[in-house]
């Protein structure tokens, strides 16, 4: 006991005190968007940063790297594996094409990472270090990120590296997409709130209540890492939309929109998380809202511009100790929510649908649709990963156009295809398409699906299988300076910027699928085929026929009964 407790005393003077400096930050903000349809998508993002790859000496030969935020679960995944930038999303539900957005994530599952180059590595090893790091991340995620075979592809047209630029080049980009249904579900979320420095006991993450949060129209999940300038930084993303038109309607009322944070999570902002640099609400103040609407709490609050929208922003941490902050927005003239027309909610530049046609069960086409409501010509890259079941003859893409004027029609200007091999590299197909002005394309080719193994059917297979959707990226109008004619495809999202991400739902396609009852017919058929022949044989040896003489013997027996 006396030695512990003078270890104890003397454990400040064994910690060098280099250890004991922190320089990083972590802040989190809360954003409330009343969408024109009724629902309120809200945006909870969680950052952390700090110095990154910054070794300190903690003993004659020993170095070690020290973190006060920054998670080091994550952390130490991340310097083991050699990682310097990826981004998870889990999500579920559908975004619906009228929600404002710049950026829609990947249905169900996906992961882009970029490892960093080893020159003594070669590919074999480089692809084992990938795995570890899905199996870790989904270890500590608890999602099946490395589940189902998927094999990850390399798309390069459609992700650029966002960290520091010079190294961007020789780093290795790797994506993984899962389809799943429930892929954001609790046992994700408290793994999760554990990366955070205050959990979900103070700040804004005691809001994040699985009950509300899974209960909504769509919830997303995300994990991001970045570098830049000798700075890691991790992100925490949750997202979630949600409808107090329909809560309002369960709960016995006429279907009003008005929300308050109360509402939305069920759960009290009372305490300000301790060591965050900025915690903040936001919500978004409704445009071309008839009804007159009034935004509480009034103290504290200080509005902002952000471009053409208006935002009414508190700090959490100066909210009065004993008074919970609970923003809120109500519409009192109005009662009950009415739903606007579908010409009246805003419309996003493009607009694109999966297009799946077949016949049978082996061939078909597949493809997307994409509208351009925009006045001006638009280029638009299209990358689409398909397990690699799915065959694509690119020979045969064609692109189908309904403008108003007949001269511009849609066309594929560049064309990039990495043909699959059966269980080991998924299709990836990656094109840069024209769209004219204010028109409708189909783009479209198509494949062939192939056979299975008996044991790689999921036990329901006749429910079909999820191909992953398609990515579509509207590209910024190019400057009229630049010179066009010489950039790689594979340059234009780092030069160019994207303007609007979208990814189209994913889609089931029914795989030749064998009779599985069909073993069974057979088993049943030849057993009774056996049965019939076994007995018959039986009856033929064992049984023997003759005439057996009644008289004869019924004299017998009397004589027999005399006898005695
Ligand atoms: C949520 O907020 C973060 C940070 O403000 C932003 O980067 C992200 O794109 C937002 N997510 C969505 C889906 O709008």
């Amino acid at each position: 006991m006396l030695l512990a407790l003078s270890l104890l005393a003397l454990a400040p003077l064994l910690v060098p005190p280099c250890i004991a400096r922190s320089q990083e930050t972590y802040s989190e903000s809360l954003r409330l968007t009343p969408l024109a349809d009724g629902k309120v998508h809200s945006n909870l993002s969680f950052s952390m940063a700090g110095p990154w790859n910054d070794e300190q000496q903690v003993g004659k030969s020993a170095t070690a790297q020290h973190h006060t935020h920054l998670p080091s679960a994550l952390t130490s995944l991340l310097t083991h594996h050699r990682i310097s930038s990826f981004h998870l999303t889990l999500s579920s539900g559908r975004w619906s094409p009228h929600w404002p957005t710049t950026s829609s994530p990947a249905s169900g599952i996906e992961l882009v990472a970029w490892l960093e180059p080893d020159e003594e590595e070669d590919e074999l090893a480089e692809a084992k270090r990938w795995h570890e790091f899905t199996g870790g991340l989904g270890g500590l995620f608890c999602t099946g990120v490395t589940q189902g075979g998927n094999e990850a592809s390399r798309p390069d047209w459609g992700y650029s590296y966002e960290g520091e630029g010079a190294e961007g080049e020789t780093l290795r980009p790797y994506r993984l997409v899962l389809p799943r249904l429930s892929a954001t579900c609790t046992e994700s979320l408290t793994p999760f709130l554990s990366l955070l420095p205050c959990s979900s006991r103070a700040g804004l993450g005691a809001l994040l209540n699985p009950h509300r949060l899974f209960d909504g129209e769509w919830t997303l999940l995300g994990v991001h890492f970045e570098q830049k300038g000798g700075m890691g930084e991790v992100r925490l993303e949750v997202g979630s939309v949600q409808d107090p038109v329909r809560r309002d309607r369960l709960a016995g009322g006429l279907g009003r929109r008005d929300f308050s944070l109360e509402s939305l999570f069920d759960r009290q902002l009372t305490v300000a998380c301790p060591v965050a640099e900025t915690s903040t609400v936001k919500l978004v103040v409704p445009r071309n809202s008839v009804n007159a609407f009034e935004i509480q709490p009034s103290d504290g609050r200080v509005v902002e511009k952000e471009g053409e929208l208006e935002i009414v922003k508190w700090e959490t941490k100066q909210g009065s100790p004993t008074e919970p902050l609970n923003a809120r927005i109500s519409w009192p003239t109005e009662n009950p929510f009415r739903y606007p027309h579908v010409s009246r909610l805003p419309t996003p530049p493009i607009s694109t649908r999966r297009i799946l046609l077949g016949r049978g069960q082996e061939r078909g086409h597949i493809g997307i649709e994409l509208i351009n409501n925009g006045a001006e010509a638009a280029e638009v890259l299209w990358v689409e990963e398909w397990p690699w079941w799915v065959r694509g003859f690119v020979g045969s893409l064609t692109a189908e156009g309904a403008s108003s004027s007949e001269d511009s029609q849609p066309s594929v200007l560049a064309l990039d295809y990495t043909p699959p091999i059966p269980r080991r590299r998924p299709t990836t197909l990656q094109a840069l398409l024209h769209l004219p002005p204010r028109s409708t394309s189909k783009f479209l080719l198509p494949y062939e699906s192939s056979y299975l193994w008996y044991t790689e059917y999921p036990s329901d297979a006749h429910r079909g299988f999820e191909v992953p959707g398609a990515l579509v990226i509207l590209l910024n109008p190019a400057s009229p300076s630049a010179e066009e004619i010489d950039v790689d495809p594979s340059h234009l999202l780092a030069s160019r910027g994207a303007k609007l991400r979208l990814h189209t739902p994913s889609t089931l396609l029914s795989l030749p699928t064998p009779d599985f009852s069909m073993p069974y017919n057979v088993i049943i058929l030849t057993s009774t085929v056996v049965a019939l022949f076994f007995g018959s044989v039986c009856n033929k040896l064992v049984r023997a026929w003759w005439v057996v003489d009644l008289e004869a013997r019924e004299e017998a027996e009397k004589k027999e009964d005399k006898k005695e």
